[in-house]
């Protein structure tokens, strides 16, 4: 194998340039080429848009800095469907035009479809990175490959490696950490304790929101941060739980630091967030989000009376508040570990290519 390519896709994380440096290392030891795709797969599909020899001579180009947040490379959340024959062809027609061999898709479940449905056309891997923690391996027997199981019910004749087939023991999620998660961890963590300060000085119950889709990985991994109480999408919220120990708790320490996984699910296994929509004046439906809705929920429940006694004639929606961490989850340097796997990750992948395990991811 002469030159790969290699391209980033889905959401950004702090370890992407990491990932990337990794594989181009690895490469410069094996004398292959590497050649940088930008915006993921849809920069492939643009004629206009360049690509970028990152190891001229085997050198790594000095604008590729493993610690750096982001992604030198630019990432999308385009990816190719599987069914899409057109764009497959497209795609593989640029890889070939640009003597690529091997394709390095660096990104979680969306870009493993993506990849996947490449395959049958190019050497393709994954190297996995998401945040989320949510990209499961596919078979118990942990294999890395991504066996396509037939699906009659299925138009493309197939059914799309995604999900994990069983749910995952924690000791397996945490052994498997996706780079980009323990950056996200860590400073998750570290708004817990930041926002406990507040709220342990004002008495005022604090809802923290994390990302992580319905995963609630990233939720979990907030224990590190100790707040008092956190809920994931894997257990359904029970309302009047919620309460009764936010009233236990505030009867202990008189503040609260609740942290809500964005995706936290009802009864029914429908979004608390979105199910807990209301109107705004021109009757547009306003999704608040996990937070809010169960923030809602404690003024529902607690009221004003509960505050007004015991906390300085503050009302229950001025005691109560709730911050979204949002997108610095994603940003800025990628902590140590996230790194150090992040580049291992990157020169296992060029490994695969070259060992000719397509359709594996690296782990
Ligand atoms: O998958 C990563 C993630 O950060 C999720 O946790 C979150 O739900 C989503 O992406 C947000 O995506 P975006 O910032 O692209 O809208």
């Amino acid at each position: 194998m002469k030159r790969i390519g290699i391209l980033t896709a889905g959401g950004d994380t702090p370890a992407l340039n990491a990932t990337i440096a990794g594989a181009v290392e690895r490469a410069n030891q094996l004398r292959i080429e590497v050649f940088g795709l930008i915006k993921g797969f849809s920069g492939l599909l643009n004629p206009e848009v360049p690509h970028v020899h990152l190891n001229p001579l085997f050198q790594v180009i000095p604008e590729l800095d493993a610690a750096r947040g982001g992604t030198i490379l630019g990432a999308s959340r385009d990816y190719v469907a599987s069914d899409d024959r057109e764009t497959i062809e497209r795609v593989v027609e640029r890889l070939n035009r640009l003597g690529v061999e091997g394709l390095i898709c660096v990104g979680g479940d969306g870009t493993l479809n993506g990849m996947q449905a490449l395959c049958d056309y190019l050497p393709a891997v994954l190297a996995p990175k998401t945040i989320d923690n949510d990209l499961g391996l596919n078979y118990p027997d942990e294999s890395t490959e991504f066996v396509r199981e037939p699906d009659e019910s299925s138009t493309k004749g197939f059914r799309d490696a995604k999900r994990p087939e069983r749910p995952f023991e924690l000791e397996e999620m945490v052994n498997f950490a996706t780079p980009g998660f323990a950056t996200s961890v860590f400073v998750s963590a570290q708004n817990v304790q930041r926002i406990r300060t507040t709220a342990e000085s004002h008495r005022r119950v604090a809802i923290i929101e994390v990302m992580g889709r319905d995963c609630g990985m990233i939720a979990l991994g907030t224990a590190f941060g100790q707040p008092d109480m956190i809920l994931v999408p894997e257990v359904p919220v029970i309302p009047e739980a919620v309460v009764t120990r936010v009233l236990e708790i505030l009867d202990r320490q008189k503040h609260a630091v609740l942290v809500v996984s964005e995706g936290i699910k009802d009864a029914q296994g429908n979004n608390f967030g979105a199910v807990r929509q209301t109107k705004d004046p021109a009757g547009n439906l306003q999704y608040s989000g996990a937070a809010e809705a169960v923030k809602q929920i404690l003024v529902e429940h607690i009221g004003d009376a509960f505050f007004t006694r015991k906390r300085r004639n503050e009302s229950a929606d001025a005691a109560i508040f709730c911050r979204k961490i949002g997108h610095t989850q994603r940003g800025g340097r990628p902590i140590r570990f996230d790194r150090y796997q992040a580049s291992q990750l990157g020169g296992e992948s060029v490994d695969l290519l070259v060992e000719g395990r397509h359709n594996h991811m690296a782990t």
